[in-house]
């Protein structure tokens, strides 16, 4: 959703931008570009390979980029240690690239399976191959059920823990596998026909539980909107309902709709600061991107406006 992105950032000569999620780059370039010759932008990812492949991508542009490694949670501390302490624009597009998906590194793949790992930083937090084969059947079937809202997760959790008191479970390709095998048993009582792989609810669900997808967007977004300038315009395009419910959940209470939360008070030196929200309903992609990208067919962008209190 790139047009999309600089429609509603309208980067220009001089501002500076946050990237929290660059990925391999695509929307720090259209934003440079849309923002010669002076405009800047700090981008960051918590992937070691997406920071290395987006500095290359983007090394024509000199030192109007910073790539950097880091995760979006701490814009205030990256910002600063670029001598900034408030943007004109802040993107985020969550979940997962395509270059990770096109990896067998981490596991992240259904079809091409590789080492059950799922972390976009490999050297924190647990592993899916950990909780896959550690956690007990219980909090597995939460994890299904409340972040990929599957509603086969009993089922799931139970082949899960049956196939790895035999063996551990130690590769996304045999994941899956054993995901196929619960949902085809379930599915015979329910004669349900699926439209998309039987595994892709869990996979999804461990990714996020693995990454914290949902607590790091709730922590970052007040954050964020505190680092705009006013005048400055956040962007969030999300893939996932619950995902969206958050952004569009924190959007409502710095517009003032349903009063701030004690959490919005992250720090005791700033004023919580209002915003004006500019997409009504969330931006969706047009369907030729449907069709030459199909992971764009969830996404869903929100954008919004720092204002100052009087507005
Ligand atoms: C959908 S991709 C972004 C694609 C990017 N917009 C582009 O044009 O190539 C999401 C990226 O966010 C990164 N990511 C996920 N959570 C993050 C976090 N908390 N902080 C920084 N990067 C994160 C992932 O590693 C991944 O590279």
């Amino acid at each position: 959703m790139v047009n999309e992105v600089i429609e509603y950032l309208k980067p220009f000569d001089g501002g500076v931008y946050f990237d929290g999620t660059v990925g391999m780059g695509g929307h720090t370039k259209a934003i440079l570009d849309a923002s010669a010759p002076g405009g800047r932008v700090v981008g960051v990812d918590l992937d070691y390979n997406a920071v290395e492949a987006a500095s290359d991508n983007l090394s024509s542009f000199g030192d109007r980029v910073k790539i950097k490694y880091g995760n979006y949670l701490n814009i205030v501390e990256i910002l600063s240690e670029e001598g900034l302490s408030s943007v004109d624009g802040i993107v985020i597009d969550l979940g997962l690239g395509t270059h990770q998906l096109s990896s067998v590194e981490r596991g992240f793949s259904i079809e091409l399976g590789g080492p059950l790992d799922m972390r976009y930083d490999s050297t924190m937090g647990i592993s899916a191959k950990e909780v896959i084969n550690r956690f007990p059947q219980r909090e597995l079937e939460v994890i299904f059920r409340e972040l990929g809202e599957e509603w086969r997760a009993k089922a799931v959790a139970r082949e899960i823990v049956k196939a790895r008191t035999k063996e551990e479970i130690k590769d996304a390709h045999e994941l899956s596998t054993i995901i196929k095998r619960a949902v085809a048993k379930s599915l015979k009582s329910s004669k349900v026909r699926m439209k998309i792989h039987p595994a892709t609810k869990t996979f999804m669900a461990l990714r996020i539980f693995v990454n914290k997808e949902l607590d790091n967007l709730e922590a970052f977004l007040p954050v964020a909107i505190t680092a705009l300038k006013e005048g400055g315009v956040i962007v969030a395009i999300s893939f996932h309902s619950l995902e969206d419910r958050i952004v569009k959940t924190v959007f409502r209470r710095y517009a003032g709709k349903g009063g701030y939360k004690a959490e919005d008070r992250w720090s005791e030196n700033v004023e919580l600061p209002c915003i004006s929200i500019l997409t009504k309903k969330p931006i969706i992609p047009n369907p030729d991107e449907v069709r030459t990208n199909r992971r764009a067919r969830s996404a869903k962008m929100r954008a919004a406006r720092r204002i100052s209190h009087g507005d």
